[in-house]
């Protein structure tokens, strides 16, 4: 049997986040023997976005794909790298006239193609075009070239996580959802084969409040105004789950999430 080692890794909040990614990654993929690596880059700019340099730096590091979501346009520099390298995606169902695009379709020699699609969720976010309509229109293509296919589903409500989780149950390997920062505990397969994460959880500081620091974060909720954007500092964490997927039939056979360093461990 064919399998196919996949590692995907949570959102990178911060250059310091992206710095430890980029050098761990090599030891990481080792240890899983991954043959397909997805990472979320959209928060690796100071929160927002990524440019060529941190793109380039991910794919040297051995990341094969690059995921992103909601942030990564309030970057302005961050939208022609949308457009000019088809390894790093943006959620498919943006409406048309967006740069950039919403899957890609590697070729992993012996083991066959892979796909990599990214979906982003409305309930609590921008109200753009249906995820479920458009997970669907991408996977009408994806699936004439390969049953392997790994979905970053970036949103803010479990309900519709797991909703998108039925609904494309048994017609993609793996679905991971991004966005929260904060790792869930429902690593499963679903009946019909798919793997499923409600939220892998994000790379970087968990000494404030997502990745930003305590100070900003306490100063939005109890004064209920805008405050400059800052990073946390310290507890540098990487949140990644690890998928096997048998490449015949794209079903998968393994799921488990991990934070390195492990948080528990450390504790005891
Ligand atoms: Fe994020
Ligand atoms: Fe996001």
């Amino acid at each position: 049997m064919k399998e196919i080692s996949v590692l995907f890794i949570g959102d990178i909040v911060g250059e310091k986040a992206f710095s430890l990614v980029c050098k761990k990654l090599p030891e990481m993929i080792e240890d899983r023997k991954a043959n397909f690596v997805v990472v979320n880059g959209e928060n690796i700019w100071q929160g927002k976005g990524l440019n060529e340099d941190h793109a380039n730096k991910l794919f040297e590091s051995g990341a094969h794909i690059i995921t992103t979501g909601n942030h990564v346009w309030e970057n302005w520099k961050s939208r022609p790298l949308l457009a000019k390298n088809d390894k790093v995606i943006r959620p498919y169902n943006y409406p048309p006239g967006n740069p950039g695009r919403g899957f890609h379709i590697f070729e992993l020699g012996d083991k066959g193609k892979i796909a990599a699609l990214q979906i982003q969720g409305r309930t609590f976010m921008a109200d753009i075009d249906c995820p479920f309509r458009g997970a669907d229109h991408a996977l009408k293509v994806i699936s004439l070239h390969t049953p392997n296919i790994i979905v970053d589903f970036h949103a803010e409500a479990t309900a519709e996580k797991q909703s998108m989780a039925l609904h494309l149950d048994g017609q993609v390997s793996a679905i991971i959802g991004t966005h929260t920062h904060v790792p869930t505990a429902d690593a499963q397969i679903l009946p019909k084969g798919t793997a499923y994460l409600s939220d892998v959880g994000m790379c970087g500081s968990h000494a404030g409040v997502i990745g930003m620091s305590q100070d900003v974060a306490l100063k939005r909720y109890l004064l209920g105004t805008a405050h400059k954007y800052a990073l946390a500092e310290g507890d540098m964490r990487i949140n990644s789950v690890h998928i096997v997927i048998d490449a015949e039939t794209g079903q998968a056979m393994s799921i488990s999430r991990q934070t390195e360093p492990d948080f528990e461990k450390r504790l005891g």
